[in-house]
C-alpha cells in the first residue's frame, strides 16, 4: 500500500492504494467518487472516462500510482460552480441525450476533450471521437446531437466574450 495525492476537481485528495489499483477503483472507492462508471471488464466501453492533466482517459486502463500528483477532472467537476449543470451536462439534458445515463458520464467527458481540442467538429468527427465509447440505450444519434449543441453554445459564450 502507498499513499497516492491527487488533485480532483480543483481539490487535493489523498488515500491509499495498492501498486495494481486502477484510478477508477481508487476514485470510487478510495475517494468515494462514484460518478465514474465502470462498465466493463476490457478497455471498451468508455464510461470510465475521466481527464488526467489535462488529456481524456479511461480511468479503468491506468493504475493509481501512475497518477500520484496528478489533476483529474471527473465528471462531478463538469458542473458549473453554482452547482448547476455544465455547458455539455445542459446540452445531453436539453437534447435527451441519454436514456439509462450509465454512459454517460463517459460520454460527457469525452465530448468535453473532443470540443476543447476541436471547438466545430463536424458531425463525422464527433462519431469518430465517440468511437470508444459505448452506449446501449440511444442509438448515439441524440449523443450526436448533445455534442452539437454543446458545441454551438461554447461558440456563442465565446463570441459574447469578444
Ligand atoms: S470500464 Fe473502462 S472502458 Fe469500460
Ligand atoms: S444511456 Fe444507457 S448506456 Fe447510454
Amino acid at each position: 500500500m502507498s499513499t497516492i495525492s491527487i488533485t480532483v476537481n480543483g481539490q487535493q485528495k489523498s488515500g491509499t492504494a495498492q501498486g495494481n489499483t486502477l484510478l477508477v477503483d481508487f476514485l470510487r472507492s478510495e475517494l468515494k467518487m462514484t460518478g465514474t462508471h465502470v462498465g466493463c471488464d476490457t478497455s471498451q466501453c468508455g464510461a470510465c472516462v475521466v481527464h488526467v492533466n489535462g488529456e481524456s482517459v479511461k480511468s479503468c486502463t491506468v493504475f493509481a500510482s501512475a497518477c500520484d500528483g496528478a489533476e483529474v477532472t471527473t465528471i462531478e467537476g463538469m458542473a458549473n460552480d453554482d452547482g448547476t449543470l455544465g455547458i455539455v451536462q445542459q446540452a445531453f439534458h436539453e437534447e435527451h441525450g441519454l436514456q439509462c445515463g450509465f454512459c454517460t458520464p463517459g460520454m460527457v467527458m469525452s465530448i468535453a476533450d473532443i470540443l476543447r481540442n476541436n471547438p466545430q467538429p463536424t458531425e463525422a468527427e464527433i462519431r469518430e471521437g465517440l468511437k470508444g465509447n459505448i452506449c446501449r440505450c440511444t442509438g448515439y444519434h441524440n449523443i450526436v446531437k448533445a455534442a452539437q449543441s454543446a458545441a454551438a453554445t461554447m461558440a456563442g459564450a465565446r463570441q459574447a466574450a469578444e
